[in-house]
């Protein structure tokens, strides 16, 4: 049972106070993107996980590895033994700003569900996501999507047309929780408030990939950059190389620059690939579809 499973970028991060629960409330558009990771689950006996794919080594291994929670926790729910082994095929940078591992627990979900045959419906489904973290029940969801709460609470958004996208990967992941508490102190003081997802969404629906280029906003972008400050020449070399945009990926490191079109992002990443101001290359369409069991891909 192979499941295939998209990353995200954020087009709109708007991120409000911090909670009393430790997490900051937001309204995020997400967009699936043609990056996308591949998880087989086999029968057990127990629950092992193997990843394979040139950042392997950085992916946590056994019950650290949120793939093999979202397993337990779909067989604690559905009352089944979690016997299964799950080899994630791996393509979504690692702590990359991209959901990767949150892509990972979406994926399988969906993998062990058909595995088991315990076919829980969405509803439940997206439940047991939302309890594994964030950014779950979106890798689930898939599309563009306007994620509030912690992100969990997702409504489709209309978004006419394909997305171009040239994205930057760093060579070393970002915490998310580091970036989310360095926000905390740059607003310390300041009274600042969640930005507003308005100009993004006309823009989805206007289908203007030129408006929708301006309005990307990351409230996060601040912080990233501080942390990392030499994301600001990934950004900055992508709008002299011409993109609509350029905006840090939901905690980043990753950048994501959106183009006009397919030549314009195969012309932008070559460029971008030969100034040396990032690790690899990388050019996606999107929006894509959520976890999917892969066509051919039951057995
Ligand atoms: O939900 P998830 O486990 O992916 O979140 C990782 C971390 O990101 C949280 O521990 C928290 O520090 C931060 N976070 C947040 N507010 C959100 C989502 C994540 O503060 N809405």
């Amino acid at each position: 049972m192979t499941v295939r499973v998209p990353g995200k970028v954020n087009l709109h991060l708007g991120i409000g106070p911090r909670r009393r629960d430790g997490y900051h409330d937001v309204a995020s558009v997400y967009q699936a993107v043609s990056i996308q990771d591949e998880v087989a689950a086999a029968a057990g006996p127990g629950l092992s996980v193997t990843t394979s794919g040139p950042e392997a080594a950085a992916v946590p291994a056994g019950a650290a590895n949120l793939a093999a929670r979202a397993a337990v926790a779909l067989a604690r729910h559905t009352g089944v033994a979690p016997d299964a082994h799950l080899s994630i095929s791996k393509r979504i940078p690692v702590a990359g700003g991209m959901a990767g591992g949150s892509a990972d627990a979406a994926a399988a979900l969906v993998a062990c569900d058909a595995l088991w045959g315990t076919h829980l419906d969405r509803p439940q489904l997206h439940a047991l996501a939302a309890g594994l973290g964030s950014d779950v029940p979106f890798a689930l969801h898939g599309g563009t999507a306007l994620g509030v709460g912690r992100g969990e609470l997702l409504s489709p958004v209309l978004a006419r047309g394909t997305c171009h996208w040239v994205l930057a990967f760093a060579a070393q992941g970002m915490s998310t929780p580091a970036v989310y508490a360095e926000l905390d102190r740059q607003r310390t003081g300041t009274g600042a408030g969640m930005s507003d997802p308005a100009p993004v969404l006309a823009a989805l629906r206007a289908g203007d990939p030129a408006a929708l280029g301006r309005a990307l906003t990351n409230d996060l972008q601040r912080a990233a950059l501080r942390l990392r400050p030499g994301l600001r020449r990934v950004l900055d070399a992508g709008l002299d190389l011409g993109a609509l945009g350029a905006v840090v990926s939901g905690s980043g490191p990753t950048c994501a620059l959106l183009v006009r079109s397919e030549p314009e992002a195969v012309r932008v990443a070559a460029a971008l690939a030969g100034l040396d101001v990032c690790s690899r290359v990388r050019r996606a369409t999107g929006p894509v579809p959520g976890a999917r069991v892969v066509p051919g891909g039951e057995g």
